[in-house]
């Protein structure tokens, strides 16, 4: 079990380069078993999910080479559409094979995903639309069957809720299938747009990504190519917030503004001071963050529910008091019963936290209870005066990649141990 020792109080200075994003770069390598040739990719991140990731491509057959966030796919050799139980527990995202693999083969095995901390995460979106495309779609105790012998038949497909990985899997299975598919209700992500991007590098025909309704129409085949993943988003909003939590002055290079607006916008509310340039944003943080009435996660262009952890505790140190709404996941506030252990002064009623600002917080031992979570107890740690810890860090490694060097590079006291 690794750990965090950090000494906070410090404001933190200087400039780092965001990483590649995670929630791209999944669905982009599972989307690699639809092509029988070599693809390139460029800023994978180095993070555990990734790593789970590139498992499941090397059990289906796939020869990957990996040197940094550079790596070449060949799924030339892809015939099984078996993924084993436990590589699927290793990540709950890994749902996101069942369009490629379906498509590629013709069946798909996987284990329902099975909740996490931040919700049940059903995939009834996922298997109807999959249904809907032709596929013979079985359930049972936990164990999911796709068939499609004759290939997925492209379908008009509403989504009754702007699901990301549905809207990617959709795409994913239409690439290849016989005829036009629709989604309607699409989700709008910067991360949908990604995938399409790289779908059609490889002779897809995708377009109205990154609108509500995407239109896909199937092609035969698709050819080797090279993609590099936009920056993640999320990631360089929790650097931003780490910022304005110690009062600091940092900029995060690489980032795109425009996929960061209304997050851009709280951080102002709260008093940040914010300077956008063309591949990167700049924060000075207040002495005294002030509170923000509402913060509302929604689906994008909204305000993104992965960023909420981190701006929660961002405001446990603003003057006066915020209120919270978490309307995407019905449970993502397990972070906050660790956050009160620094001090903060927060309520949770279903949705909604309602924070009264704190003038400081103190240092505590804390345990992360999942990914975004975690972030948001080393914001608080980084914010609290004196040495705190924070356990199971394992959960922070998934999606965030070397966080305490990126910290320790902006003047943070951050041993791993
Ligand atoms: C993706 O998860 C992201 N993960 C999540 O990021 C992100 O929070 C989420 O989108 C929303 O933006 C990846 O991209 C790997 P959804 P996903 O399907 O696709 C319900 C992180 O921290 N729903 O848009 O699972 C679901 O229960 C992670 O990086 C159904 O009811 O999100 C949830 O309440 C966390 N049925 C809501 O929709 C379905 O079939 C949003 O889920 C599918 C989803």
């Amino acid at each position: 079990m690794s750990s965090y020792l950090i000494r906070g109080g410090r404001a933190l200075q200087g400039e780092a380069v965001c990483q590649g994003s995670k929630n791209s770069s999944l669905p982009i390598l599972a989307a690699c078993i639809l092509c029988e040739g070599a693809v390139e990719l460029d800023n994978i991140p180095e993070i555990t999910d990734v790593d789970a990731t590139v498992k499941i491509l090397s059990w289906l057959g796939c020869r990957i080479t990996r040197e940094g966030t550079h790596m070449t796919v060949d799924a030339s050799d892809v015939t099984t559409g078996e993924i084993p139980d436990e590589l699927m527990r290793e990540m709950r995202s890994s749902v996101i094979f069942l369009g490629a693999v379906l498509a590629r083969t013709g069946r798909a095995l996987i284990s329902a995903p099975g909740g996490c901390e931040i919700g049940l995460r059903p995939i009834d979106l996922h298997l109807n639309a999959i249904g809907k495309m032709g596929a013979k779609v079985e359930n049972s105790a936990g164990v999911i069957e796709c068939t499609a012998p004759e290939g997925l038949k492209g379908a008009v497909i509403t989504l009754s809720f702007p699901s990301v990985g549905a809207t990617e899997n959709v795409m994913i299975a239409a690439v290849l299938a016989e005829g036009e598919t629709v989604i309607r209700n699409a989700a709008r992500e910067p991360e949908i747009s990604d995938l399409a991007d790289f779908l059609n590098a490889m002779g897809a025909r995708v377009s109205g990504a990154g609108e509500s309704t995407v239109r896909i129409e199937g092609v035969k085949q698709l050819h080797a190519a090279a993609h590099t993943v936009i920056p993640d988003r999320i990631a360089g909003a929790t650097l931003l917030a780490a910022g304005a939590v110690t009062g600091g002055n940092i900029c995060v290079r690489g980032l795109i503004p425009a996929h960061l607006e209304p997050v851009i916008d709280v951080f102002e509310q709260a008093g940040n001071e914010i300077s956008i340039r063309s591949d990167a944003v700049v924060l000075r943080g207040p002495k005294r963050l002030k509170s923000v009435k509402t913060v509302r996660t929604m689906p994008y262009p909204g305000f993104p529910t992965d960023i909420q952890p981190p701006v929660t505790a961002m405001l446990c140190v603003s003057r006066g008091t915020s209120v919270v709404i978490e309307t995407i996941f019905e449970s993502r506030y397990k972070y906050v019963g660790e956050l009160v252990r620094f001090g903060a002064k927060i309520r949770v009623d279903g949705r909604m936290a309602v924070v009264e600002g704190a003038q400081r917080l103190y240092a505590a031992n804390t345990l992360t209870p999942d990914l975004r979570g975690g972030a948001a107890l080393v914001l608080a740690a980084l914010a609290a005066e004196g040495e705190s810890r924070v356990d199971e860090i394992r959960h922070i490694d998934r999606g965030y990649e070397d966080f305490s060097k990126t910290l320790s590079a902006l003047g943070a006291d951050v041993r791993r141990i």
